[in-house]
């Protein structure tokens, strides 16, 4: 097992009622930023529980946050922040909103807060925020990430800072019911694959990692299904919820070999097409698994036999029907997995080498593996 070091200070609210703990994490002294999406916490009842809990306190509200953020919309809300002498952020919404809060709390006190995505800039300071999740996905809720897309240039980067980490977050799987299917689907394969990102590189001597996260990895297949059946079903929600928190608080990556290629291929396509950030995932993981699957053979086989209980035979063979089983749970859930479902025409793949030559991407990822060539031959496999 590799070192490590591990703090996760987020102070979890998890269950049915707890958006009413809003009033004893914020001083009342506080002048708060309520920061939301494109309206579903109007249609679903959480602005109104957010507005009962916080009936006492100054709000000053910012909404309109897209899915897939965008800098020129956390610009406006860093003028809003300064003209309105705003000490707190709350951010209620999905990974988006929580994203785009974590973004707007850290350029408040940046020059060209661009900056921070490209890695130029440090970031020492950040305002304070809290979330409220409406949706179980990206794991924000209790990590240091932040996803930032840019209009002008197609762009979309993540950075990550303690400095961002949310004071506490509120986990009620009502505030998710409201949730179409389609976005429950995203939100599970999403989780998926942040756990495969952590889990699915090289043994690491780590067992007890590799347990937690084949865990989560079959809990996902087991309430899944059901939370995408009935949105509505408080307990599978729960589950849900829990599972993609865990997916991405640091837990299971610590002493471990990570990759993330997935994820930065995935940045990519929605970048170029507007692709959910779920989507690009199942596109790309069965293409890393093809071009990679000697190199990851003993971890894939390791997945195989646990989580899908797939049992032994020639290797070669055990691999393939890992993919397919993969790739059937994914469309199960109503994903696609090829780029031609998405209308992605072959000559994206020469474009996204490209970023990946002129980022200086050349061999990221586990081991280094990843070369823009091999980016292009993952990607020529899920044409
Ligand atoms: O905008 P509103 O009206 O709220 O509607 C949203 C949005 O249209 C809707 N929604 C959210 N909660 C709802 C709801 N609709 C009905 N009922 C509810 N309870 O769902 C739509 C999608 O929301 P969004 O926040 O965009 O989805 P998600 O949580 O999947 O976040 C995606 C973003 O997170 C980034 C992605 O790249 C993408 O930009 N990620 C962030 C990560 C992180 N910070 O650690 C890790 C991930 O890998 C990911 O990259
Ligand atoms: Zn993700």
């Amino acid at each position: 097992m590799e070192n490590f070091e591990f703090n996760n200070p987020v102070k979890i609210f998890f269950g049915k009622g707890q958006i009413i703990q809003l009033q004893n994490q914020i001083a009342s002294s506080q002048r708060i930023m309520l920061t939301y999406g494109g309206g579903s916490i109007f249609r679903n009842g959480v602005y109104d529980k957010v507005k009962s809990a916080l009936a006492e306190y100054t709000l000053v509200e910012f909404g309109g946050i897209e899915p897939n953020p965008t800098h020129e919309t956390c610009m406006k809300a860093v003028d809003l922040i300064r003209s309105e002498g705003i000490d707190f952020i709350l951010a209620v919404g999905g990974g988006s909103v929580i994203d785009a809060s974590k973004y707007i709390a850290a350029a408040v006190f940046q020059e060209d807060p661009w900056q921070i995505l490209t890695g130029a800039a440090e970031i020492r300071q950040a305002l304070p925020l809290g979330t409220v999740l409406t949706l179980p996905a990206t794991g924000t809720e209790m990590n240091a990430n932040s996803v930032i897309s840019r209009k002008d240039t197609d762009e979309k980067l993540a950075f990550s800072s303690p400095e961002v980490m949310p004071r506490f977050s509120i986990l009620d799987p009502e505030s998710a019911a409201s949730l179409p299917q389609k976005q429950v689907a995203n939100g599970i394969v999403d989780s998926f694959v942040h756990v495969i990102e952590q889990y699915l590189t090289y043994p690491a001597g780590a067992p007890l990692q590799d347990r937690m996260a084949e865990a989560i990895l079959t809990t996902l297949i087991e309430e899944g299904p059901k939370v995408y059946a009935n949105p509505a079903d408080y307990d599978a929600m729960a589950n849900l919820m829990w599972c993609s928190t865990m997916a991405l608080n640091g837990l299971i990556s610590r002493g471990v070999h990570e990759d993330w290629v997935i994820h930065q291929i995935g940045h990519e396509l929605t970048a170029f097409h507007g692709i959910d950030h779920a989507r690009t995932l199942a596109i790309v993981l069965p293409g890393v698994w093809n071009v990679f699957r000697t190199e990851k053979k003993e971890k894939l086989l390791q997945y195989g036999r646990r989580v899908l209980n797939i049992e032994s035979q020639a290797e070669d063979q055990a691999i393939d029907q890992i993919i397919a089983k993969t790739i059937a749970f994914f469309e199960g859930l109503g994903i696609s997995t090829r780029l031609s479902a998405y209308g992605v025409p072959a000559d994206t793949i020469q474009k996204i080498v490209d970023r990946f030559n002129s980022r200086g991407w050349l061999a990221i990822g586990d081991r280094g593996m990843t070369t823009p060539e091999k980016v292009r031959e993952i990607l020529t496999t899920r044409l």
